[in-house]
Formats: structure tokens, C-alpha cells, sequence
């Protein structure tokens, strides 16, 4: 089929990648001359997996970029809206960029086609879409809107496209749900899974995916849903981890015993420094303020933003009651990304956490496999970057883990203990068995779980009388 993918951003680049390794002819239209130019030059503006490849399979052939929004739906049977929508001084979603495409979109309907958003909007917008495609002129037997939510998670996104849990489709008539049905065809028969090149299927996923058929406002309401409760999740979990550093309980253990009832399971009950990212930050506020706009005060979701906040400030805590004053205080920075396996720093809680160590007049060194580049565009010149995890702990007073990237999870420990100056580590990300930790020689804080020090002593660093460690 032949598909317009509005706007180049982490959805609309990936979905179009994909759309065309299913099989699809796709042009992805974007107004940034920089991104287009960059793009058609062969490069992969964000760090994702199998992204360049499906780019350099692609590109040229099936997949097209272009400025032309006009030129780009007429081609077209199916425009992908996938702008961005980001959150006014208000908390809801700025969705004045995707006024403008759909008022561009309605000149160029001369045929039937379908106009989808992927983007995370609030309930209604399929209707203002419609609205305003119909005063600036399309024919309203020439087209339907359709939401078809997009559940990828960065670093992991276009797995996520092609290995999806179900396929959400929100559809109004049946002809509109038919061109989605066909669009995700390789997927939902399962003949994308048996070609030559498919992209290898990860663990835990089945196949061929499930295709669920709602009505267009249900299926803009399932993401947002979807996004806060998990988002609830993770908050639930993390309140859950600060009684357990109250009692002595060991959150791990917690989860475990939780996660494995079935109606919970123990996906998203990791508890950390709390969530960041682009996507439940913005949604959970957006949702909580279409509710409100709707009649319902939903003040669950207040709390989970509450508790969002407080463990940032929790750890801050941990760091000063694991070093007393901060002010001069060297620290080893292990992570900016907003988690694992990504270069974003869109609100991430460790770059929240850097900036307020800074303040309180801390010497920071950081070390990211990925996301440095990113924040030294945004960060002060305060902040020194290490080449690698080892190289940020040399001569720190203390370590922070504060993304969850695998490779911080498998430290040489008889190394870093001889880097650091002294032997303390402050886990936002429980990457570590304190036990363990406690054995290697380290004083190691993490969240939810009771600190453990060598040998037992609670001061562990202090051992040798005046804190340094032996040499
Ligand atoms: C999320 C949703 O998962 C995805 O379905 C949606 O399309 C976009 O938003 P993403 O933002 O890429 O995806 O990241 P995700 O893996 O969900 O993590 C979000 C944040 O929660 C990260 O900061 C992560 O570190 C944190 N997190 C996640 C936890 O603190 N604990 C967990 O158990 C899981």
C-alpha cells in the first residue's frame, strides 16, 4: 500500500522504517530541511536498534523522504499523523501542530483515504481532526480518521513495532478499519515472520500479533490508559520500596512475591530513581488534565506524579546521608539517559539528579555509553565526561548508578574499588545484590533494600580510621 508518515520524530521515523519493511510504499514527510537532509544523507538521527538497518534497506526504495505534504497524501491511501505533541504551561497536549497538518492534509483528499493518528493525543481529537478537515474543504465520504496508538518503547522501538503485545486500531467505519487491517496484514497473519530479513523475533513476545478493532475515541483513550497505568506501576512499586527501607524488608523480594500473581505479573515493578522519558511524564499529566476537562478529578494520577517526584528528592537524600555535606564532594556519575539503552535525556530523573548535585556544589564526573553528547548540548560546562565507568569513579568519593544500562550492571568490582577513593556506591537502579557488594568491600545504598557495608560495619568506609580505604 502506499502511506504518508507525517513528521520524522522518534514515532513517525520508526513506524515508517517498519511500515516499509512490511512491505509498504512510505514517504515520511517532515518540515525540517536538517532532518530531511539528513536522512536522505543515510543517517539514523537516534540511537535505536535495527534502525539503520531498516533505513539502509529501505531508503530510496520504499521509503522516501520529502517536504511535500500536498504531493505526499495524494500518493497516498493512509496518512500517519506522528507530530509532536508536546505539553503546554497547562499540563495537556499542544496538539496545534497537528491542526496544521490536518488543515495541509484536506486540500490534497480528492480519493478515499484514511487519516491516522499515531501520535498520543487526548480523547476528541479524532473529531477536531475531522472537524477540520471538513471546513477546509475534503469531501466527507472522501475519508475517515483512524487512531492507531503506538506502544514502542525507545530502545526497543521498532521490536516493539514489528513484535507487538496487539495491535490497537481505533476505527468509526468498517471501510477504515479494512485499510488498517490490510496495512498490518504481514503482522497479524504472520507472513512478515517468515520472510528473508524479517528482524528477529526477541524473547517474550508471541506471534503473529493480535489486532484489536475499537472505536476511534476508545483507542485514543487505551494509550493514554495504557502510559498511566504503568506509569502507576512504577510509582505504586517505589512507594512500596520506601516502606520496606522503613521496615527492613527487601523490595526485591517484594516484587518478586508480588509479580508472580498472575493479574500483577512483574513487568514495570522495578523501583529506581523514578520514571523520565517523553512519553509518561507528558502523558500522565495530559491524562490527568482531559480528565478533568472531561468532569472526572482524577486524583490517582496527582499522586503518581507526586511519588514520581519525591524519589528523585529520596535519593538526594540517600547521597547526603552516605556523605554528610556535599559541597566539594567528588562523585562518579554512571548514567544521563533516561534509562537503559537509549541516548534521550527528555526528563530524565538522572539528569534532574546531576543538576542538583551540581547546585549543592558537587564535582561530578559522568559516563554514559550513549547519551553524553546529548547532554552536553543542554548541561553546563560544570560537568566533566569520563570515556568510561571506571574512568568517572578514579578518585571519587562516591559512585551513583543512575541508569539502568546493562553494562553498569557487570562492573569489574576489584577494579572500581581500587578507582574509587572511597568504596561507596549509591544504586538509584538495584543493579547490584547488596550481599554481594557488601563482600567486594563496598558501602552500597540502594533503594528499597537496607544499606549493607563490609564485614557489617555500618561505616564501612570509615574502617581504617580516617575513611580512606587501604591501598
Ligand atoms: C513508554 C511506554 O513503555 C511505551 O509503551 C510508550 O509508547 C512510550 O512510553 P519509554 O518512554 O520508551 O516507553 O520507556 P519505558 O521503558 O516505558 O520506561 C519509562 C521510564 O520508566 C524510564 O525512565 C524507566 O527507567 C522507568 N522505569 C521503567 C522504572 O523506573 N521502572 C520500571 O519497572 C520500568
Amino acid at each position: 500500500m502506499h502511506v504518508a508518515v507525517v513528521g520524522s520524530g522518534y514515532v513517525g521515523l520508526v513506524a515508517g522504517a517498519c511500515l516499509a519493511d512490511l512491505g509498504h510504499e512510505v514517504i515520511l514527510v517532515d518540515n525540517d530541511p536538517h532532518k530531511l537532509k539528513a536522512l536522505k544523507n543515510g543517517q539514523t538521527p537516534i540511537h535505536e536498534n535495527f534502525l539503520p538497518e531498516l533505513l539502509s534497506r529501505h531508503r530510496g526504495h520504499r521509503l522516501n523522504f520529502s517536504d511535500d505534504l500536498h504531493e505526499a497524501v495524494r500518493a497516498s491511501s493512509a496518512i500517519f499523523i506522528a507530530v509532536g505533541t508536546p505539553p503546554t504551561d497547562r499540563g495537556d497536549a499542544d496538539l496545534s501542530y497537528v491542526e496544521s497538518v490536518a488543515r495541509e492534509i484536506s486540500s490534497a483528499i480528492s480519493e478515499y483515504k484514511i487519516v491516522v493518528e499515531k501520535s498520543t493525543v487526548p480523547v476528541y481529537t479524532s473529531e477536531w481532526v475531522r472537524r477540520i478537515i471538513l471546513r477546509n474543504g475534503a469531501d466527507p465520504e472522501c475519508f475517515d480518521v483512524a487512531s492507531n496508538p503506538e506502544f514502542l518503547r525507545e530502545g526497543t522501538a521498532v521490536t516493539d513495532f514489528l513484535y507487538p503485545d496487539r495491535i490497537v486500531v481505533g476505527c468509526d467505519t468498517d471501510r477504515a478499519a479494512q485499510v488498517l487491517r490490510k496495512i498490518y496484514e504481514p503482522l497479524t497473519s504472520g507472513s512478515y515472520y517468515v520472510q528473508a530479513g524479517a528482524i528477529p523475533q526477541p524473547d517474550r513476545t508471541s506471534i503473529p500479533a493480535p489486532i484489536i478493532v475499537t472505536t476511534t475515541k476508545s483507542a485514543e483513550l487505551i494509550k493514554h490508559a495504557s502510559n498511566a497505568f504503568l506509569a502507576m506501576k512504577i510509582s505504586f512499586i517505589n512507594a512500596v520500596a520506601t516502606v520496606c527501607e522503613s521496615v527492613g524488608a527487601d523490595v526485591n523480594q517484594v516484587c518478586h512475591g508480588i509479580g508472580t500473581d498472575n493479574r500483577i505479573g512483574p513487568r514495570f515493578l522495578n523501583p529506581g530513581i523514578g520514571y523520565g522519558g517523553s512519553c509518561f511524564p507528558k502523558d500522565v499529566m495530559a491524562f490527568r488534565s482531559v480528565a478533568r476537562e472531561c468532569g472526572y478529578d482524577f486524583r490517582l494520577l496527582d499522586e503518581v506524579m507526586r511519588i514520581n517526584e519525591d524519589q528523585r528528592d529520596r535519593f538526594l537524600r540517600k547521597v547526603r546521608s552516605a556523605l554528610w555535606t556535599l559541597r566539594g564532594k567528588r562523585l562518579g556519575v554512571l548514567g544521563l539517559a533516561f534509562k537503559g539503552g537509549t541516548d534521550d535525556i527528555r526528563e530524565s530523573p538522572a539528569i534532574l539528579i546531576v543538576q542538583a548535585l551540581l547546585q549543592e556544589g558537587c564535582k561530578i564526573t559522568a559516563y554514559d555509553p550513549a547519551a553524553m553528547e546529548r547532554t552536553q548540548e543542554v548541561m553546563s560546562s560544570n560537568l566533566k565526561y569520563a570515556n568510561s565507568a571506571y574512568e568517572a569513579a578514579a578518585g571519587s568519593d562516591a559512585l551513583l548508578i543512575l541508569t539502568e544500562w546493562e553494562e553498569f550492571a557487570n562492573l569489574d568490582l576489584d577494579r572500581l574499588h581500587g578507582d574509587l577513593k572511597y568504596p561507596i556506591i549509591i544504586d538509584g537502579r538495584n543493579l547490584y545484590d547488596p550481599e554481594v557488594m557488601a563482600a567486594s568491600g563496598f558501602t552500597y545504598y540502594s533503594v528499597g533494600r537496607a544499606a549493607s557495608h563490609p564485614d557489617g560495619v555500618p561505616t564501612g568506609a570509615l574502617k581504617n580510621g580516617n575513611g580512606v580505604k587501604k591501598a
